[in-house]
């Protein structure tokens, strides 16, 4: 794991650093102890108990096809990509419409509270310690008009800085409005208390836990709000593989590998695969979202 910044480590730069860098700075004095009553951050009570991955583990095992296909590829490659400045183009049926600076973005909640440690599953799965803020407090300032019933997100597309080929970009992704707005569901600029790393898709991501994480999309530069259900990169690439729901569900095996087990980063490569939970282990809170309907048939 990463050494935690003290106060003494943070202070002095503070005044130099942009708002972005201060607020992860802010969060992550928060989390050293001393300090912490000036920034009264602690994991959410939506956190998992589980042991959180290391920040080796998290920042070199990754997706980001932009960046090539490879688990390693995102480390690599990503750091080429340019996120400062950065901002959000907010749209759609909203009331108040524009492009908000991340900066603006990430004041959009208080700094309370914004430590998340979310367990993540693919064909494996991580816990990681997010800093984030919750998707519905953007929603809110963004002001939902009625009619929407969706949210479309985008990704940054800039081919001189992204060299990966394969996908449709940019890369797309969406949500129903009430999942959106479920308090699980975080947009994250930071985790272990630092600014989001590039390759886990700084500086802005969604992380939406009881969904495959393909759904969580990366350096979002667009956010827009629809009466009609936006398309989704991988159900646009292979329908019959990859619906819009995408929640974690053992019961329901992928075309081409069973969905039943996991396998848990850092276990060691000898470690027995793991039963995967619905939802990922959070159907206590979200299973209620999908009452009455077949998830056969909703994937
Ligand atoms: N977002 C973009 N823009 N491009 C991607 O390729 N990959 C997705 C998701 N978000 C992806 C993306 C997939 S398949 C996964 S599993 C997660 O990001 C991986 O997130 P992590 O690398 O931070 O663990």
């Amino acid at each position: 794991m990463r050494k935690t910044p003290t106060w003494a480590d943070v202070t002095p730069k503070a005044q130099f650093l942009r708002r972005r860098e201060v607020l992860a700075g802010a969060l992550a004095v928060g989390l050293a102890g001393p300090a912490a009553a000036r920034i009264d951050a602690r994991p959410s009570p939506l956190s998992t108990e589980a042991k959180p991955n290391t920040y080796e583990q998290i920042t070199s095992y990754n997706n980001f096809y932009e960046f090539g296909w490879d688990k390693d590829d995102p480390k690599a490659h990503a750091g080429r990509m340019t996120t400062d400045p950065w901002s959000v183009e907010i749209g759609g049926l909203v009331e108040r419409p524009g492009s908000y600076a991340l900066e603006d973005v990430l004041r959009m909640a208080p700094l309370e509270e914004r430590i998340y440690h979310f367990r993540c599953v693919e064909a494996w799965s991580m816990v990681i310690p997010w800093i984030g803020l919750p998707l519905s407090a953007v929603l809110d300032r963004a002001g939902v008009r009625p009619g929407a019933k969706f949210v479309a997100f985008e990704t940054l597309y800039r081919p001189s800085e992204m060299p990966g080929t394969g996908i449709d970009w940019p890369y797309v992704e969406g949500l129903r409005l009430d999942e959106a707005r479920h308090p699980l569901t975080i947009l994250a600029s930071g985790l272990y208390g630092e600014a989001l790393p590039k390759q886990n898709g700084a500086p802005l991501r969604l992380v939406v836990p009881w969904k495959y994480g393909f759904k969580s999309i990366k350096s979002i530069v667009k956010i827009t709000l629809t009466e009609d259900m936006p398309p989704t990169s991988w159900n646009r690439l292979q329908p019959s593989e990859y619906g819009f729901y995408a929640n974690v569900n053992p019961a329901v095996d992928h075309p081409r590998w069973s969905q039943a087990t996991e396998r848990v980063i850092g276990a060691g490569l000898l470690a027995a695969r793991v039963p995967t939970q619905p939802f990922n282990g959070y159907a206590d809170q979200v299973a209620g979202l999908y009452q009455g309907m077949d998830l056969r048939t909703f994937y």
